[in-house]
């Protein structure tokens, strides 16, 4: 067999996975709703942005997704995520001018809510004698600023926010995104800030209900979860400019996996990030370059989070990528 037909039957496998992960993935409970909201949200920054051509709408996605074991979900195994890195990049594509569709899992963290206390409602608001609430003196700039931004956003249309939990729900939701942002041709962007799942349990070999303890140790096989990054831009977006990220642990393997995902996946740039480092440094991987990215030094400069210069750069690559295809 050569190498080409080689390549092509991994490609058939890759698809019959993924046709079958959709087939057997239990149906989104509110798929004509979220299909619906997109269509509109895309359609609106379009016409007030003077057309496709001028709008820039980016897809980030944020936070773990969950693989349930049971049906009627009482366990589930998790992926690390805070939804940090995803709800600061929002407010910089935000900032940068970019209608965002933030992908984001349910109780993550979520943009402008950063500089919030961790337990929002019962630090930030106190009540009065009369029973008024209000907000705290010590709180009250950052809410009023958390709360203003915010708002600015979900009431101009730029902002449109899409919880998930599941690896399935993520995955059918990603194809709904990539298909409704077809038309939108290079001006399109997606990124894959989200840690999801490279295993799970297909839902037509779930138990319906909680597995029982006294039945002994759990023997559970997991399948591969297919990557739908080569779909993504293959089928569902092929225009779109396409970011991946890669976390790992081990620095010495880092930049070689980020490699592998850019060639494999045909990514535009693949964000590097390692666990312990990634609030202080990124590196971004594309064909040509390796950049290293890192957050100011005090939390007054202008990059105090490394997504302020990161999403800076992203954005001078994206301006490239819409200017080549203007050439
Ligand atoms: O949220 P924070 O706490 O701020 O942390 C941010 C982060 C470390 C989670 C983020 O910066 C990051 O690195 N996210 C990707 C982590 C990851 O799970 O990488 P991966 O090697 O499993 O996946 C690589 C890419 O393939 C990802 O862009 C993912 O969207 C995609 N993927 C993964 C599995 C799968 N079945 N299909 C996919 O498309």
């Amino acid at each position: 067999m050569d190498a080409s037909s080689n390549s092509e039957t991994s490609q058939d496998t890759l698809y019959d996975e993924i046709k079958s992960f959709f087939d057997s993935a239990p149906p989104l409970k509110d798929g004509p709703d979220i299909s619906r909201k997109l269509k509109e949200f895309i359609g609106k920054n379009s016409q007030s942005k003077g057309g496709v051509a001028g709008s820039r709408i980016v897809c980030v996605t944020s936070g773990g997704t969950t693989v349930p074991l049971e049906r009627r979900c009482v366990r589930y195994i998790d992926n690390f995520s805070s939804g940090h890195r995803g709800a600061a990049s929002t407010e910089y594509f935000l900032k940068a001018g970019y209608s965002v569709i933030f992908l984001n899992r349910r109780g993550t963290c979520q943009p402008f809510c950063r500089s919030l206390p961790q337990d929002p409602l019962l630090e930030c608001f106190e009540v009065s004698k009369e029973l008024n609430v209000q907000v705290r003196q010590s709180h009250s700039e950052v809410v009023k600023r958390a709360i203003g931004e915010h708002c600015a956003a979900v009431e101009e249309g730029l902002l449109l926010k899409i919880p998930f939990t599941t690896i399935f729900e993520y995955l059918q939701i990603l194809q709904l995104i990539g298909m409704s942002m077809k038309d939108h041709g290079r001006c399109a962007m997606f990124y894959l800030a989200a840690a999801v799942s490279d295993f799970y349990v297909p839902w037509q070999s779930m138990v319906e209900h909680k597995i029982q303890s006294a039945s002994g140790p759990l023997d559970m096989r997991l399948v591969q979860a297919p990557k739908m990054l080569s779909v993504l831009r293959k089928n569902w977006a092929p225009t779109a400019f396409c970011i991946s990220f890669k976390l790992e642990t081990d620095s010495e393997i880092l930049l070689a996996k980020a490699d592998m995902a850019l060639k494999r996946y045909n990514m535009h740039a693949v964000v590097a990030n390692e666990l312990l480092t990634r609030k202080e440094e990124v590196i971004v991987v594309t064909s040509n370059e390796k950049i290293s990215v890192r957050r100011g030094k005090t939390e007054a400069e202008a990059d105090a989070d490394v997504e302020s210069p990161l999403i800076k750069l992203l954005v001078e690559k994206h301006s490239a990528y819409i200017g080549d295809s203007d050439s």
